[in-house]
């Protein structure tokens, strides 16, 4: 069993996105500049939030954290993203969700510039994905799985790969990138869901599993077949009063017992999360370059 470090990746990847900026700079250019919308006190949101603005720091882009009273109107929302799409200054924009009941998160997700949607949601790069088609914005965690699996070479061509969860930020469109024409991709792929009768049959015949259905340690070893992938995306926060903090972080995947059974399998935390911080500068860096 070999660990999929993504804190190593991710930082060999923010790296080259640090000198790459630098030229940027040197040669006269606009550097990077990432906007991010948060509306609310959520605290998982807020703690992502301040770790994206935290690494555009550290490599050298421009962020602006806006940030809104969880009663803010749809109305108002919609403006800010309005003057963010116009502002020539801004290359990439995010809103944070979850959204507060009262806002549509599709008429945010739609209203953003796709030029700008360093977040991959808007229709339109979800379509371009689909298409495979290069110039698509690829929502930040699939795009960072699929950056660790081409980091550490891993072969994904003709293999069965089972995506557990069909979320529309990772389970749908990491389950269309692993099919797609691309390397890595040419998978067969198995979308499984809440509504799903036989998940333990299906994923005991994957080669590669990417737990993301929010449920922590769903995925047991005896799911898993002996030399798969295992992928977890899961990090939800549980009590444990032997920790001083009084909590640890667990992943969807039963990491104790699943790991020996795997050949290469995600750490959480460690894993899935740094590497989606990394696309999402990858993102935001590609969306600078296009427009200047
Ligand atoms: N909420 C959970 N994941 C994400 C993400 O990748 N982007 C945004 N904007 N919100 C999220």
């Amino acid at each position: 069993m070999q660990l999929l470090n993504g804190k190593e990746t991710a930082k060999a990847i923010l790296d080259s996105l640090e000198i790459d900026v630098a030229q940027r700079a040197a040669s006269g250019k606009k550097v990077p500049h990432l906007a991010a919308i948060l509306v609310g006190n959520n605290g998982a949101s807020e703690t992502y939030v301040a770790s994206k603005v935290k690494t555009c720091s550290e490599i050298g882009f421009i962020s602006t954290l806006i940030q809104f009273e969880e009663d803010v109107t749809e109305i108002k929302l919609l403006e800010k993203i309005e003057a963010l799409n116009e502002d020539m200054d801004v290359d990439g924009i995010l809103v944070q969700l979850p959204l507060p009941a009262h806002i549509s998160e599709k008429k945010v997700i739609e209203s953003i510039d796709p030029a700008k949607d360093v977040d991959g949601f808007h229709p339109i790069n979800i379509g371009k994905m689909t298409l495979g088609e290069k110039d698509a914005f690829i929502s930040a965690t699939p795009y960072g799985i699929m950056l660790l699996l081409e980091h550490y070479k891993i072969e994904t061509k003709g293999k069965h790969a089972v995506v557990i969860g069909r979320s529309h930020i990772v389970g749908r469109p990491m389950s269309i990138l692993l099919s797609n024409n691309s390397n890595p991709g040419n998978c067969t792929v198995t979308l499984c869901h809440s509504k799903t009768t036989n998940l333990k049959e299906i994923c005991l015949q994957a080669d590669i599993i990417v737990a993301a259905i929010g449920i922590p340690e769903f995925v047991k070893a005896d799911m898993v077949k002996e030399g798969a992938v295992v992928i977890d995306v899961g990090i939800t926060r549980i009590k444990d009063a032997s920790k001083k903090s009084g909590h640890r972080l667990v992943g969807d995947v039963d990491f104790t017992n699943v790991a020996p059974k795997t050949s290469y399998i995600t750490p959480v935390p460690g894993g899935v999360g740094p590497m989606t911080i990394a696309a999402l500068m990858k993102n935001t860096f590609k969306a600078c370059d296009n427009r200047n």
